[in-house]
């Protein structure tokens, strides 16, 4: 199996429209969709682009993550880390249960089943104790995307 490209970088915020605010003056990026809450999987979620370098012609996409509910996971991020900080990658791969079964072969430890993702499409999250301390988001992107 092949991963894909980076799709996007999580980064958890305390407050998502603040995390706007310093994306699009600091960093010069546009919203790219507005803020949805994820009830399911207890945050608030908005993707932000930065601008793309002269001629590549595609940005990267930052995915805002705040708290949604008392039992969202990411409290224990931000108790960690108050002011936010990076909270995972996203890699693309072109079949969920194809990549499920490629990493669990190779001894890491998937987190859960693979669900619907803030993008719509079938994502699954792999322990960052067997990805070098990173916590990695492995999504499923159409070929025709
Ligand atoms: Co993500």
């Amino acid at each position: 199996m092949k991963l894909g490209r980076l799709n996007h970088v999580g980064v958890a915020t305390p407050s998502i429209e603040n995390a706007i605010a310093f994306y699009r003056d600091v960093m010069g990026a546009e919203v790219i969709r507005a803020p949805f809450d994820l009830p399911k999987q207890g945050v608030k979620v908005c993707f932000v682009e930065t601008p793309p370098s002269t001629g590549s012609g595609q940005g990267t996409q930052i995915e805002l993550i705040e708290p949604l509910g008392e039992s969202s996971p990411i409290h224990g991020f931000l108790a960690k880390n108050p002011a936010g900080g990076q909270h995972h990658v996203c890699y693309e791969v072109p079949d969920i249960h194809e990549a499920k079964a490629w990493f669990e072969g190779r001894g890491c430890k998937v987190l859960g089943e693979p669900r619907i993702g803030a993008h719509g499409t079938p994502i699954f999250f792999v322990h960052p104790k067997d990805m070098g301390g990173v916590l990695t988001e492995i999504m499923e992107t159409p070929r025709n995307h």
